[in-house]
Parts: structure tokens; sequence; C-alpha cells
């Protein structure tokens, strides 16, 4: 039986629609819902593109367990986080132990946290001189950014970079090797 996993996202969705396309034939992995924490989020027109329903939940629903009901009715075994800027609370980290992931574009444990996602992390970035960045793939555990980490990859960052630059570099990175990561942590899990 194929594994089935929700894709979350607030935001445009590139990621999202990188790991949907990655995955189009695939007999091992199926991405049946996207979920949404905006009903303005650009990802639920590239979810329709697919044909992969997307859903928007609003922050309480997240919280009151009504986003676990609808996962549960969808028997969705694993959640990838592309972009989402929620929290992740308790009823989903304890019925989805080690089977949550997320990405954060830049090498954590440097630049994580709350109110560190999107441009803002590309412009620390560059304000603090960094001659690198990159992404991180890691769990996801009740604190944000600090899940034990599963994979990073790098990239320069030139002191005449600016953090669309250094964005720029780092989507590269996630649409090279996000997919990838998932399917060899969703099929070991
Ligand atoms: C990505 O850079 C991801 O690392 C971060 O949010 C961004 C989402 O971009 N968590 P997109 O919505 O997939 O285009």
């Amino acid at each position: 039986m194929k594994k089935r996993i929700a894709l979350f996202a607030s935001g445009s969705g590139s990621n999202v629609e990188n790991i949907i396309r990655y995955f189009m034939n695939s007999c091992e992995l199926e991405f049946p819902v996207v979920i949404s924490n905006r009903s303005d989020a650009p990802v639920h027109e590239r979810a329709k593109k697919y044909n992969i329903p997307s859903y928007y939940f609003k922050k309480n629903d997240f919280e009151n367990g009504e986003v676990l009901k609808f996962l549960q009715e969808e028997t969705i075994d694993f959640i990838v986080l592309a972009g989402f800027l929620l929290k992740v609370p308790d009823n989903l980290l304890s019925a989805y132990p080690g089977r949550i992931i997320n990405i954060h574009p830049a090498l954590l444990p440097k630049f994580g946290g709350k109110g560190m996602y999107g441009s803002h992390v590309h412009e620390a970035v560059v304000a603090s001189g960094e001659k690198e960045s990159g992404i991180t793939i890691h769990y996801v555990n009740e604190n944000y950014d600090e899940g034990q980490i599963i994979f990073q990859a790098k990239c320069p960052v030139f002191p005449t970079d600016s953090p669309e630059d250094v964005a720029r570099k780092v989507h590269a990175l996630e649409y090279e090797h996000f997919p990838r990561v998932i399917g060899e942590v969703v099929l070991r899990t």
C-alpha cells in the first residue's frame, strides 16, 4: 500500500508543486491532500493544477483537533511541512511521532526560531556576513526549528549577494533535495 502524505503550506507552495511533480508516478508514496492555514495562499491554485484537493483550516482547527480528525479520516501516514508558518500543536505531534518533517531555508541551528521564516531568514544571513547558507530538513518537535536534523545542504553567500540572491540559491537546493529526502525518510519510517 502506498504511504499517504499530507503537505502543509502557508504561502506560494513552489516546494509543494515540486514534490507533487517528483512523485507523480510513484508506486510507493502519494500526496492526497494539501492543507493550509491561509485561504488565499497560492498553494491552493498549484494543488488544483494536479487535481489534488487542498483545504483551508483556521489556526484554531489545528489546535482543537479538527485537523487531526481530518487527517485520520484521510488515513494520512506522514506530514510534510513545506513553508508552513504555524506552530505544529501537541495533538498532531503525539498522533504522528517522528512522522512530521519540515524544511528550513538556512543552516540550523543558526537563523531559526520564531519569526525566522521566508525573506527574514535571508535578510538576517546577509546582514550577519555569513559566508554560506543552505537548507535544513528536520523532524518537527514542540519548538520552532529545533527537531533532530535529517539533512543539510550548503550554498555559498558572496559579499555582493542580496537576500534575494540567497533566496534563489536556497530554493534551488530545496527543489534538488527535498523530494528525495522525503522519499527516504518516509520509506524507512
Ligand atoms: C521555503 O524556502 C521553505 O524552506 C520555507 O518556506 C519557503 C516556502 O517556499 N520553510 P514555497 O512556498 O515552497 O515557494
